[in-house]
């Protein structure tokens, strides 16, 4: 089983989703060993604590070097031999030493079908907002690994959701999430543990 860690830093509802698929033995090859927040309010540690995960709290300081950052980061994930790491909201961007170290090893979840509303600037509401300016009928959300390009590594599954008439960029997060989101990211979590376990890449 891979020792996996999830880094978080808002209400953590894809934490949740995590969380609620491993219970269900939909994961069975990942363990949620960690759950790393990047600042100490970040809701989603209280959805550790509950599930019974440890959670650590892993924040930026103002002036700090990315690389010393990243550094510390990396002790703590070697500290608790995690193999895997999942971005679940996490807004931090992460350093490029920590991406080198754990090559197709760190998967990322975002609200839109890549490449479109993607990258730089594009998180939280803002997905949306820039989906509904453009009109776009179908939306959805993707996995994909991380490398130094923000949004821009391989993908790894895509869902699609309708735009519905009326909707609001909040409204649409909502569906995003419920029907695309928190079904594809343990599933993609699974797959990509299952691949790494029977030694593919
Ligand atoms: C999700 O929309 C995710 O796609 C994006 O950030 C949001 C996190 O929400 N990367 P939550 O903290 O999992 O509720």
């Amino acid at each position: 089983m891979l020792r996996t860690a999830v880094l978080v830093s808002g209400g953590g509802t894809n934490l949740q989703a995590i969380l609620d698929a491993k219970r269900g033995g939909r994961i069975p090859h990942a363990e949620i060993a960690l759950v790393i927040a990047s600042n100490p309010s970040a809701y989603a540690l209280q959805r550790a604590e509950q599930a019974g995960v440890p959670g650590t709290v892993v924040q930026k300081a103002k002036d700090e070097a990315v690389e010393a950052y990243g550094e510390r980061l990396l002790a703590v994930l070697r500290e608790n031999r995690i193999d895997l790491c999942v971005l679940a909201g996490f807004l931090t961007i992460l350093p490029e030493n920590v991406i080198r170290a754990y090559d197709h090893r760190i998967l990322n979840i975002h609200p839109s079908l890549i490449p479109s509303f993607c990258g730089k600037g594009f998180y939280g509401l803002r997905v949306h907002e820039a989906a509904l300016a453009r009109g776009v009928k179908l939306t959805g959300a993707t996995v994909h690994f991380v490398n130094e390009i923000p949004d821009g590594g391989d993908i790894i599954a895509q869902k699609a959701v309708a735009v519905q008439p009326g909707d609001t960029p909040g409204i649409l997060q909502r569906r995003v999430m419920e029907e695309a989101e928190w079904l594809l990211l343990p599933a993609a979590l699974e797959d990509v543990a299952r691949t790494i376990e029977n030694g593919g890449n």
